[in-house]
């Protein structure tokens, strides 16, 4: 049986915050820099304040938005395969959230062999630390070990003591562009020892309308979700935009095969971001992208896993084939197949 992580204690929750290592001026440099950008754009991270990820959780719930359901039915199905083949006393979750399916895998494991701690890793303080409260009262026994910080960033502060399965779900991965998906997943594959897992969320390839009204959701929490961003910049860079001032707009890009989500001026106007230094100034009609949501299916996923060092080990899929969970692995010896 592999050591328990020291740091923890059994049945306590740690929280360790890494975001206040990351300078405010690189924050305001990246925002700058996005603005200026043709099209302009607004990292997705800026989405998640405490409100944002309230929004989000509400989206989940909509009749429109089937990945959430989708990939919860499916870990239903395969977590005691999953946790069978990985047999890991730590579960890590990228991107964690509200930890809502992860209950799916630690009912599992707890039917195969047990967990002995859980690292939820967000940059949403506030509903990190929730889940984390939640899940420790839940699962007596089970140690929590949040990581508040920036997944782009803060990797190497994923606790290692002990084998584990990292889970990045609800197609997250799809926000990156395919080229900063392998930047990012070889960072992932670098901080995992050998004959640890990876289990990744990707929403598939499918028909337009099907995809288009996931993010055009007919009660507007989308267009909620989308504009709120502008909230969390205004409080970052000390800035007045008005986001009643922009529309909403999701549309599928069939040729890079993935969902656009922009706000819209309604018309002209000027944006002062005071820390970042700058003055936007916006026709009726200019377009800030603040999202991506790249589509896969099964030979992209396992050429994104292989080009990253890590090797395909299972493919599952629900009926339909709406949402895919693939499960890798970093191989002990030999390259990635
Ligand atoms: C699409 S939601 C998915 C939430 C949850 N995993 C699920 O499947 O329902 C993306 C999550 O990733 C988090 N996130 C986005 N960008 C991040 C970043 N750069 N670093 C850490 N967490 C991030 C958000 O706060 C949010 O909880």
């Amino acid at each position: 049986m592999p050591a328990r992580p020291e740091s923890v204690r059994l049945g306590h929750v740690v929280v360790d915050v890494r975001l206040e290592e990351e300078t405010p001026q690189r924050v305001l440099r990246q925002i700058r820099a996005d603005l200026l950008r043709t099209p302009r754009e607004i990292a997705p991270r800026f989405f998640y304040d405490d409100r944002g990820s309230e929004l989000f959780e509400r989206i989940t719930e909509l009749p429109e938005y089937y990945q959430t359901r989708t990939e919860r039915a499916l870990l239903h199905e395969i977590s005691g395969d999953v946790a069978r083949r990985c047999g890991c006393p730590v579960l890590v979750e990228l991107g964690s959230g509200a930890s809502s399916k992860t209950r799916v895998l630690l009912d599992a494991f707890a039917d195969a062999h047990g967990c002995e701690v859980y690292v939820p890793f967000d940059v949403s303080e506030g509903i990190v630390r929730r889940a984390a409260d939640e899940l420790a009262s839940e699962y007596p026994g089970l140690s929590v070990h949040a990581v508040i910080g920036d997944f782009t960033h803060h990797l190497e502060y994923i606790p290692s003591e002990a084998r584990r399965l990292i889970i990045f779900l609800g197609g997250t991965i799809g926000n990156f562009t395919p080229a900063q998906a392998r930047d990012f997943l070889t960072r992932v594959a670098s901080v995992m020892q050998r004959d640890e897992y990876f289990l990744l969320g990707v929403d598939l390839i499918k028909d337009v309308a099907t995809l288009e009204a996931a993010y055009n959701d007919s009660q507007g929490v989308t267009a909620a979700f989308n504009r709120n961003i502008l909230n969390v910049v205004n409080a970052v860079a000390d800035a007045d935009f008005v986001p009643q001032a922009f529309e909403h707009r999701a549309f599928f890009d069939t040729v890079e095969h993935r969902i656009d989500l922009r706000l819209v001026s309604r018309r002209e106007q000027s944006v002062r971001l005071r820390r970042a230094g700058l003055l936007l100034l916006l026709r009726d009609g200019d377009e800030i992208r603040t999202e991506i949501s790249v589509k896969y299916d099964q030979r992209l996923t396992r050429e994104l896993l292989r080009d990253c060092g890590l090797e395909l080990v299972e493919w599952y899929t629900d009926p339909e084939s709406l949402f895919g969970l693939a499960l890798a692995r970093r191989p002990s010896s030999g390259a990635a197949g």
